[in-house]
């Protein structure tokens, strides 16, 4: 299988890009692995004729919005994320309507037609950047209220307002206040997803997104992380820094980031079914908000 994958790579010159979440035995065969930013960046620089997303869709749609005349893929076609389906383009001119100086800043799990109501895109890696570029002071942040949370505590002096109120994760919801006591009481450091409930967030060492969390693991401190976020993530940090203890929670899992196997993979590349279309239009708007927040570069 991985061998067939790799010739089909080659022969149809595609570029295969995996969220952190995914099975490694996918990460092991993508060209790009990386947390939803730096797979944006990427997407963005990529020459392939055909893109192959391993992730959830709305990681496919940012691919597609920025490479509108190339050919993107998602090898499961209903893999998406729950998160992303709190926020409608209603709920946005709702809270416009209510809001009218405030700037609108969409995570990027979210649908196109969302992004393309945003003045600006931002994810878990960039959001408190993002905010702070802002000349408003009221911000309309969704679809999660824990990473709007997040951005508040680090940004007092402007008012977040999250739209809607309770937008959130399941998988990251699943984290309390309970195994954060359990973690210290393993004497491990809690290295949190900003998608954690907010008391979860003010107990944490260390509150990163996944690109985050490879990137400080790196930094050589010795002490057992417990990783607050997709399980996945600890079997990632456990190949790129062998000698380091990480633990994960078994329960920790996204479903639908769990639903391309090796053979959709594989069927995906030989048949380039389930390609991503969006209208024009809605692309065009989208991608000012996205091409806007790798601008910022936070
Ligand atoms: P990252 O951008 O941190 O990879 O997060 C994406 C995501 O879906 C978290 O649940
Ligand atoms: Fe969406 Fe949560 Fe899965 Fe991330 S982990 S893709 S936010 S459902």
């Amino acid at each position: 299988m991985e061998k067939e994958i790799r010739a089909l790579k080659a022969r149809k010159n595609a570029v295969v890009m995996a969220h952190n979440y995914q099975s490694m035995e996918i990460q092991a065969l993508a060209d790009v692995v990386g947390d939803s930013l730096e797979l944006a960046v990427k997407a963005k620089e990529t020459g392939a004729d055909l893109i192959v997303v391993c992730g959830v869709r709305f990681m496919a749609e940012t691919a597609k919005i920025l490479n509108p005349g190339r050919k993107v893929i998602i090898p499961v076609e209903d893999a998406g994320c729950p998160l992303a389906d709190f926020l409608t383009p209603d709920l946005i001119r709702e809270a416009k309507a209510l809001y009218p100086d405030a700037a609108v800043v969409v995570y990027v799990n979210s649908t196109a037609e969302s992004k393309a109501l945003a003045d600006i895109t931002c994810t878990s890696a960039n959001a408190v950047g993002v905010v702070r570029s802002l000349p408003q002071d009221t911000i309309l942040f969704g679809p999660d209220a824990n990473l709007a949370a997040y951005v508040q505590r680090e940004i007092p002096e402007k008012t977040i307002v999250p739209v809607p109120p309770g937008g959130h994760c399941y998988v990251h919801m699943g984290f309390t206040l309970a195994d954060v006591k359990a973690a210290k009481k393993s004497g491990s450091m809690v290295v949190c997803h900003p998608e954690c409930p907010p008391e979860v967030q003010e107990q944490a060492d260390l509150i990163a997104s996944t690109g985050g969390m490879v990137r400080s693991a790196a930094t050589g401190r010795d002490e057992p992380w417990s990783v607050f976020t997709e399980r996945e993530m600890v079997s990632r940090l456990r190949v790129l820094y062998p000698g380091r203890v990480f633990y994960e929670k078994p329960e920790a899992v996204c479903a639908d980031m769990k639903k391309i196997s090796l053979a959709d993979l594989r069927q995906a590349l030989e048949s380039e079914e389930h390609e991503v279309v969006l209208s024009p239009e809605v692309m065009d708007r989208a991608r000012r908000a996205i091409e806007r927040m790798i601008a910022v570069g936070a």
